[in-house]
């Protein structure tokens, strides 16, 4: 079924008549259109995408399923979607819990014969199950996370600065036609305990971890990847700290099977690190949704109830963080099948010393 089918279906399951989509992820979820500025009008009979003038060429080239409605100067989105909205017979409409107060109460004065309420989440529950040309982008983007993190450890060397290797990651990613799906994070000695440490002028260090923190957004999907190094040489504080990060999320990531709860995949690697004593050096949940966002919906924390299901995509990334020594944090992304947990990231994770 296509996307736009399963809105339809899911607005029917939840008797919302009519749907304006604002959410820019979720207009390119729901129609591909990969520009900045767009919203879709779905009824049950009609669906449009309405966007400006700067992006006529393109949205008709990449809109499918969907009527392409262009506006320019002096008309104004609102006045498009006031005429969209009667043209389809939409007296009530659903807006997505993401716009801001202010554009709504904007909205509600301009178009005030419409009566606006507030929507379920709808798309966003639906992007948690990824679709077979989802999961081939993501495939691809982890690829090239894959060959990132090979490259990445040849540049790592006592000496360079954490800056350095972030640009030579940055760089990875562009060369390669990909952008990048956040900041890379690379943290040495005493900041790989600070979890989304900004790489910084500090030279990397005998003794130190790294901790390289990077993805890619390729065709739209974004990868998500961790791993982490020592520098020089390895004390048994480094391995023993690294063994049990590597056993939980080897351990957690074979967990991922439909039907577990995400609280529960959380709390297995919570009851490892307890049973040395280390579970408050673990804040974070141990994972989140990956897909067009790089936190796309959907996760794996203690206070998440919701079932895991096939088709699903999780980073699993358990970690340990100690003040004044550092951190360690390893990542993979996960696809869940029915037949059990695909994992989508290849990079070696025994510990390597650079
Ligand atoms: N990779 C960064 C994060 O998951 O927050
Ligand atoms: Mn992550």
């Amino acid at each position: 079924m296509d996307n736009l089918s399963r809105l339809r279906a899911a607005m029917e399951q939840s008797s919302v008549p009519a749907l304006l989509v604002t959410t820019i992820q979720n207009v390119r979820w729901l129609s591909g259109f990969t520009g900045s500025s767009a919203v879709c009008l779905v009824t049950p009979g009609t669906a449009v995408l309405v966007t400006d003038s700067r992006y006529t060429l393109q949205a008709r080239a990449e809109v499918q399923g969907l009527e392409v409605v262009v506006f320019q100067n002096p008309r104004s989105l609102d006045d498009v979607i006031e005429e969209q909205a009667a043209a389809a017979g939409a007296s009530k409409i659903g807006f997505e819990s993401s716009l801001t107060y202010g554009q709504w109460k904007k909205r509600r004065d301009r178009i005030s014969a419409v009566e606006w309420v507030e929507s379920p989440d709808l798309i966003r529950d639906l992007r948690m199950v990824k679709t077979a040309d989802e999961v081939k982008r993501i495939k691809a983007a982890c690829q090239l996370a894959d060959a990132c993190i090979e490259n990445i450890t040849r540049l790592i060397q006592v000496g360079r600065t954490e800056h350095e290797i972030g640009l030579d990651i940055e760089f990875f990613y562009r060369r390669h036609g990909a952008g990048i799906a956040f900041d890379p994070i690379v943290a040495s000695g005493p900041n790989s305990a600070k979890p989304h440490a900004h790489p910084g002028e500090r030279r990397i260090a005998r003794g130190d971890f790294v901790t390289i923190d990077c993805g890619g957004r390729l065709d739209g999907y974004c990868s998500d990847i961790t791993r982490t190094f020592v520098a020089g040489e390895a004390s048994d504080r480094h391995r023993e700290i690294y063994d049990l990060v590597l056993k939980a999320e080897v351990e957690c990531c074979a967990l991922l099977q439909p039907g577990a709860q995400g609280k529960e995949v959380d709390g297995h690697a919570r009851k490892l690190f307890a049973e040395k004593g280390l579970d408050h050096h673990f804040g974070h949940g141990l994972g989140h949704g990956l897909g067009i966002d790089v936190h796309d919906p959907g996760g794996l924390s203690p206070t998440v109830d919701q079932p895991i299901a096939e088709g699903m995509v999780f980073t699993v990334e358990p970690g340990i963080y100690i003040e004044g020594f550092g951190g360690v944090r390893i990542e993979d992304d996960v696809l869940v099948t029915a037949a059990g947990p695909e994992i989508l990231t290849h990079a070696p994770k025994e510990l390597l010393i650079l």
